[in-house]
């Protein structure tokens, strides 16, 4: 068996899309990496280092870890660039022209440092760039798509689609229509739960182009990790295998503890990767509240709604007569002139006993709180998983991107949850509510359960994302021959 070169220290560069969903999971790999032995240069853009240096003590978080370190290259976007909503796609434009040549620069400038060369990119799958940087400098290269496994073989998928005259489609027409030209999920998927790519009206629209693109390119990496455990996607999982030479399944990430690493010798240490504040008064709350009685309702870091619809939540949750924890991420509300008479913020002053609102909530925990009886998500893939591997119930909003693959996952295939796509009315919302919390909880608890028991298996020692991470440390080991 080949054997690591004993004179080359095994160095991971780090390169996530940045934007929350993506920097998160990728950060927490990074530390299960350095727990391991491993050197890491994680890279993040200015602007979202600037916001972390914020949120977190990152040189305590350095501190702790010996081996690993951040960078920082621009993103292209002046900072009051707003990096949400429909503009958080200008970022993959910038980036691709601003942040290559930089990154390739770092590259080469870390390869002529003493100590440690890179000898390995573990690289976002929508910043294709570093595919190309990394072939030019010489480095091996994996691509980690934040997204799950059955989206990301949708995403390979769409040039089929299109073949087939599946996509594009007009306005909502035919939204039920069955897609059945995907192999592995022909009984799944309808035109509505495709990615939100496929909504666009024109093939040659700039952002459909960049998802072709960065999707094709990944395949020239040599390697594919993915976080999600192979319990939960087994079947796309095994059809993703056809495309690269190894996938590495090794979610739920932010459930692995780093006893779980063997080569550990560091204290227990982990970041929350939050680009905002949390607002910790909120456990308290949850404190004093009977358990899985409260609805937590956030929209990850993107979504953006317009006051009508925070109008139809707010109504829906009073209605239901249940509490609620909602998360009002600032500058989320769309500013629109003319729509919504009262202020969302001057409602939920009115109804104070019964919903606590907060501007970025520490989710992770929120989730794992037995007061929570159920989630209000966009459908995010990190939202979906940290609520699944907590055994917590959803109601899908799903708006954009890998969102509304996911949300017919969780609704059709998995069965932990309800998909309200599509739709946004205080009836729905309050009936919903109804029918997670009560009615049609005993049904979906149980599988709620089930899954939430898989994924903890999986992580832990002798599971599979435990010896896939393992396998995937040792790999990286051996790119230093
Ligand atoms: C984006 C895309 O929208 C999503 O579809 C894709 O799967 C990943 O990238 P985002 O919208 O931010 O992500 O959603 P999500 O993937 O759910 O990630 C949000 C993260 O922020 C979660 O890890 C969640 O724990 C965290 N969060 C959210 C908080 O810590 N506090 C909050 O109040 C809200």
């Amino acid at each position: 068996m080949e054997q690591p070169n004993p004179s080359i220290f095994p160095h991971a560069v780090i390169l996530p899309m940045p934007a929350q969903g993506h920097m998160k999971p990728m950060l927490r790999l990074a530390e299960l990496l350095c727990l391991a032995g491993l050197h890491v240069t994680f890279v993040n853009s200015d602007y979202i280092q600037a916001r972390l240096l914020k949120s977190m003590d990152v040189a305590a978080f350095c501190s702790r870890l010996p081996g690993f370190r951040f960078e920082s290259l621009s993103d292209g976007l002046p900072p009051e660039h707003p990096r949400a909503g429909r503009l958080a796609n200008d970022l993959f434009f910038s980036t691709r022209s601003v942040t290559k040549p930089l990154f390739r620069e770092l590259l080469i400038s870390l390869g002529k440092e003493s100590g440690s060369p890179p000898t390995c990119v573990i690289a976002d799958g929508l910043m294709s760039f570093a595919v190309d940087a990394a072939e030019e400098v010489g480095i091996p290269i994996i691509t980690f798509r934040t997204y799950n496994a059955s989206c990301t073989w949708v995403y390979f998928h769409i040039s089929k689609l299109i073949e087939e005259g599946e996509i594009p489609f007009q306005g909502d027409k035919d939204m039920d229509r069955q897609i059945t030209c995907i192999p592995g999920l022909e009984s799944l998927l309808r035109r509505r739960d495709l990615p939100g790519i496929c909504r666009l009206e024109e093939i040659e629209n700039p952002v459909m182009q960049y998802y072709l693109s960065e999707t094709s390119a990944m395949t020239r990496a040599s390697a594919l990790i993915i976080n999600t455990f192979e319990e939960l996607e087994a079947p796309v999982i095994s059809k993703l295998g056809s495309l690269f030479p190894k996938v590495y399944t090794i979610g739920p990430l932010h459930t692995f503890l780093k006893s779980h690493i063997k080569h550990s010798s560091s204290p227990s240490v982990s970041s929350n990767g939050s680009l905002w504040q949390q607002d910790r008064s909120c456990l308290a709350w949850l404190d004093s509240q009977p358990s899985k009685s409260v609805v937590y309702v956030s929209f990850g870091s993107l979504v953006s709604l317009t006051r009508d619809q925070m109008m139809e939540f707010w109504y829906g949750l009073v209605h239901s007569g249940k509490k609620f924890l909602w998360v009002i991420r600032p500058n989320s509300i769309e500013g629109e002139e003319g729509v919504g008479q009262t202020p969302v913020e001057e409602l939920l002053e009115g109804t104070k006993e019964r919903g606590f609102m907060v501007g970025w909530a520490p989710q992770e925990e929120v989730l794992g709180h037995p007061s929570i009886g159920g989630f209000i998500t966009h459908s995010g893939w990190n939202s979906t998983l940290e609520s699944l591997s907590a055994g917590v119930p959803v109601i899908c909003w799903p708006q954009f991107s890998d969102q509304l693959v996911n949300s017919r996952c969780v609704s059709e295939l998995w069965r932990i949850g309800l998909d309200m796509k599509d739709t946004c009315d205080r009836l729905t919302i309050e009936k919903m509510v109804r029918d997670l919390l009560e009615d049609k909880r005993e049904e979906i608890i149980r599988s709620a359960n089930e899954i939430a028991r898989m994924a903890r298996e999986s992580v832990k020692e002798g599971g599979s994302s435990y010896c896939n991470l393992e396998k995937l440390i040792n790999d990286i080991r051996l790119m230093c021959l």
